[in-house]
């Protein structure tokens, strides 16, 4: 199992959802799959958390639901060798992350090479990096003055919310915003946003050249 490049034209995509919280952009991406707007299965769920409501979704949908954390192995070769063998095992060629909390292993990366996304709640590369995700990049982006954020999803490489950018759509900051009530509206456009996106994967229209994505009319 090696991919060295974006999922190919006319294949059904073989997905699986990293995850860590609640999951809300894993329901979407369960709801566009059953009502026909994505074009790919969903053959693996996988937490970061034992806890994460994430994993019930996936139950609730019949959907493989698995928890895999490095704190449970006794080396970290151990732990991503246990993430190849079970993508591999759920014939996994795509990964999307949503809201998945852990960085993927480079061994991981570079197997799925342009072949998994990350949705980010910010515009990038602005309000990321380590340390900012969920609502602390909404209480950064209001502590700064902005007055756009928005959504941005894209490639993932070894480095934290750095791979080329596929797509991203902007969001306005009212005055009255709390970090809660930002995150709600950012999640609304991250939900429409990422299953279209992968969609775009999937029909085998997005052209990677260097830090520039295209997509094919
Ligand atoms: C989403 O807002 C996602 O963009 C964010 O976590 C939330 C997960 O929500 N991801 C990051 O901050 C990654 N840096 P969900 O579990 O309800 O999909």
């Amino acid at each position: 199992m090696f991919f060295e490049s974006v999922f190919p034209k006319g294949e059904r995509m073989n997905l699986a959802v990293f995850v860590s919280g609640s999951g809300t952009n894993l329901q979407a991406i369960i709801d566009a799959v059953a009502g026909g707007k994505l074009s790919a299965d969903i053959k693996l769920v996988l937490s970061s958390r034992p806890d994460a409501f994430a994993l019930q979704r996936a139950e609730k949908h019949g959907i493989p639901a698995v928890y895999l954390s490095s704190k449970e192995f006794d080396s970290r070769e151990k732990f991503i060798r246990a993430m190849l063998e079970t993508l591999r095992r759920h014939q996994v060629d795509f990964i999307a992350l949503a809201g998945y909390m852990r960085r993927v292993p480079p061994e991981v990366v570079q197997k799925f090479k342009n072949r998994i996304t990350n949705i980010h709640p910010a515009l990038l590369p602005a309000f990321g990096g380590k340390g900012m995700y969920g609502i602390r990049v909404h209480r950064a982006v209001i502590e700064y003055g902005c007055k756009v954020t928005g959504v941005t999803v894209h490639l993932v490489d070894e480095e934290y919310d750095h791979g080329p950018i596929v797509a991203q759509r902007c969001v306005p900051v009212l005055d009255d915003d709390t970090p809660e009530t930002l995150a709600a509206r950012v999640l609304e456009v991250e939900h429409q946003l990422y299953p279209e996106v992968l969609q775009l994967f999937a029909e085998g229209k997005v052209i990677v050249e260097g830090r520039r994505v295209k997509i094919a009319k």
